[in-house]
């Protein structure tokens, strides 16, 4: 598709599709989910921001569709992204009624906001016409909640602390999801976490962590790898660090903390 492609397609037939009811559609090759809702009709990019899942396949709650993979939201008025884990709006585009069919045209740029925005719908009256920007919020900073010297493993007077799994669950605290700004504990990432005593250097631990991630492509796994490994490896008690990536089960947004979410604006 181009940018430049504004016409109007007849994309479907207004009894073919039931109210509330939702079909994909191709529109100039673009596969657009088109929904039915309160006798208006919508249409959305069938492409979840978060890591491409197909939105027409989703679950349809009033005017919200659920991404079937990991849960996101997105308002099919607007291609807001409501909830966790997308960030970004998918493309909603133009709607009209004529001559009993179902038209669309292609936007070229997503329009409304991501998770926290308050999506507004387009004016009454206009047949599924896709409504005004969402007022754009940025996910807020995440305080720091670990001090340098709780990072690294010590107590207040440098001494070094007892490890143990709720001990290296709190150092991981330090390390934070660099698109999201939330740390690694909250989002319901850190599957398991083993410590075996060093065979090799008496005192020390061996510790070996079972980390999942939002999605399989995600693109910050590297960088929380190499935050887990280095956070860990500067206790002093910490002889090597281990982390597995585990993708099954899958992680899902009900497995972040109140805390995580509150962060992100997730009520
Ligand atoms: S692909 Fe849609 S929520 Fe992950």
């Amino acid at each position: 598709m181009s940018a430049a492609m504004t016409e109007y397609q007849r994309v479907a037939e207004v009894g073919e599709i039931p109210d509330p009811g939702k079909m994909l559609v191709d529109v100039d090759g673009e596969m657009v989910a088109l929904f039915h809702v309160g006798g208006q009709f919508f249409a959305i990019d069938d492409v979840c921001t978060h890591d491409g899942g197909p939105l027409a396949d989703g679950e349809l709650i009033d005017h919200k569709i659920a991404c079937p993979r990991h849960g996101a939201k997105f308002d099919i008025r607007t291609g807001a992204a409501l909830t966790m884990p997308a960030l970004r709006a998918t493309r909603a585009h133009e709607v009209k009624v004529e001559d009993g069919g179902v038209w669309v045209r292609l936007r070229a740029e997503a329009t409304a906001a991501g998770p926290g925005a308050h999506a507004v719908a387009g004016p009454a009256g206009s047949v599924g016409t896709a409504g005004p920007v969402g007022q754009a919020t940025a996910p807020q900073a995440a305080t720091p909640e670990t001090t340098p010297a709780a990072a690294a493993g010590l107590t207040p007077d440098g001494s070094s602390a007892a490890l143990c799994e709720d001990s290296v669950r709190e150092l991981l605290k330090a390390v934070k999801d660099p698109e999201l700004f939330v740390n690694i504990v909250d989002l319901g990432l850190i599957y398991g976490v083993t410590l075996t005593p060093a065979a090799d250097v008496p005192g020390k631990q061996q510790i070996s962590v079972d980390m999942t991630m939002t999605s399989p492509a995600c693109p910050a796994g590297p960088q929380l790898i190499g935050d887990t490994k280095r956070v860990l490896a500067a206790h002093p008690d910490v002889s090597a660090v281990e982390v597995r990536i585990v993708m099954d089960p899958p992680w899902t947004p009900d497995r972040m903390t109140d805390a995580a979410r509150d962060q992100l604006g997730i009520f």
